[in-house]
């Protein structure tokens, strides 16, 4: 199970940090905040009890099984980068860019430079390719965009699009739902109740991650866990993440970065930050007023990014709260020799991590870790509920709705407009 170490957030000045008794008086607001969550009617903690939507897509990956070399998935935003993150921490870091393993390779296209279009065509081959069309809403222009040119190749290539395409979009409205039965192309739902950013275990991120061979099962075992972790009223990690960020927010800490030290967990921080900028970066409260609210998600890698951001950390604005991701697994590892006789990489990366947080802790700069045992189908489970959970008090306490991105969609009706 996931663990948070905050004792960093103790040890440095309360005008900066948060001690325990601040952080435990908070602990009052769970059960109403619970409560004003299920009344938004959000899947995203639900949706992980229901067999049916799993049980096809297990079905479907049994029948395609041997049929394609490469899955190419055509999404973006909460369409890509929840499947973006499952690959990255989830598969050999080189042998599946090496072809040396017999899953299909799986390319995520979330942009619509045509240069990226033109390389993934120059190694693709398309009667081995599966494109998997993921937009809840159907409409995106981007996607569209992307789905009519890939459906024009694959009928120049004189290949049935209904063996070359799954759709996955909402379970009733929008184009992609209406080719679908008319054509009888697969097509899986995103229930009408999770939004883009929340949907990474419905069929938007489960369908691919099946598809490349990951086991999909603990990943909703370990969202589960988190799941009902997140339901407490006390000792709820989700929510003592959001009291951590508001609190600190409110002391002027309006910036998270998010920084694993763990090459797998970058995509989760990628991931997270969509999260967390389209749900809390809002105009409106709840009661129609405007607030402007919002807290801006920052990446970075241990160790990588000591040597580009850490300066600015420890001695630019105190505008910051620092997230670190720590893997405990130690199960790889590499004796360093010569220099650091009898010390190891998984050993230098710990006291690297240990003096990243002390020397901010010593400059009066908060931060805290969220810790996993390893990384594993299961604890990606938990991070992903865990972050969502935490998201979701976060809207709360800002009293705003984290679930709509009326800021997103005017972007796209200018785009569309636009193209008229
Ligand atoms: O979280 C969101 O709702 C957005 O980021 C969407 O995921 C993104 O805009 C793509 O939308 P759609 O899945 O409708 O194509």
């Amino acid at each position: 199970m996931i663990n948070l170490d905050l004792t960093n957030l103790e040890k440095i000045d309360p005008a900066h940090g948060i001690s325990k008794e601040e952080l435990s008086s908070k602990e009052s607001l769970i059960p109403a905040y619970l409560e004003k969550i299920k009344n938004r009617d959000q899947g995203f903690y639900t949706v992980i009890d229901e067999e049916a939507p799993i049980a096809k897509i297990e079905e479907y990956a049994m029948k395609v099984r041997g049929k394609y070399s490469h899955i190419v998935v055509l999404g973006i935003g909460g369409s890509s980068l929840g499947t973006i993150c499952l690959q990255q921490s989830l598969l050999h870091l080189y042998q599946n860019e090496l072809k040396t393993t017999s899953a299909p390779r799986l390319h995520v296209l979330d942009n619509i430079d045509p240069v990226l279009l033109k390389e993934l065509e120059d190694v693709i081959d398309y009667s081995k390719t599966l494109f998997i069309v993921v937009t809840k809403s159907g409409t995106t222009p981007e996607i569209l965009a992307q789905y009519h040119y890939f459906r024009k190749q694959i009928e120049k290539h004189s290949l049935e699009p209904k063996e070359h395409l799954a759709f996955v979009t909402d379970p009733e409205k929008g184009t992609l739902r209406d080719i679908a039965n008319i054509e009888n192309i697969p097509a899986f739902e995103i229930p009408e109740n999770i939004g883009g950013r929340f949907s990474v275990l419905t069929a938007v991120g489960l369908l691919p991650a099946k598809l490349i061979g990951l086991d999909i099962r603990a990943l909703i075992e370990g969202a589960k866990e988190m799941r009902d972790n997140f339901l407490q009223t006390s000792n709820n990690l989700a929510f003592q993440i959001a009291a951590i960020q508001h609190t600190l927010g409110e002391k002027g800490k309006t910036m998270n970065v998010m920084m694993p030290y763990a090459q797998k967990l970058i995509r989760f921080a990628d991931w997270y930050r969509q999260l967390l900028a389209e749900s809390i970066g809002k105009k409106f409260n709840d009661a129609g007023e405007e607030v402007f609210v919002g807290l801006t998600p920052i990446n970075a890698l241990g160790v990588t990014d000591q040597h580009s951001q850490s300066q600015l950390y420890n001695e630019g604005p105190n505008d910051k709260l620092l997230i670190f991701l720590e893997n405990k697994d130690a199960n790889i590892d590499l004796e360093i020799p010569e220099l650091y006789e009898g010390t190891t990489f998984k050993k230098l990366l710990d006291i690297e991590l240990k003096a990243t947080a002390d020397s901010l802790t010593k400059n009066d700069r908060p931060n805290f870790k969220i810790q996993v045992e390893s990384v594993t189908e299961e604890s990606i489970g938990q991070l992903f509920m865990l972050m969502e959970g935490a998201t979701a008090f976060l809207g709360e306490f800002y009293g705003i709705n984290a679930f709509d991105q009326p800021g997103v969609e005017l972007s796209k009706e200018l785009t569309r407009k636009a193209l008229l």
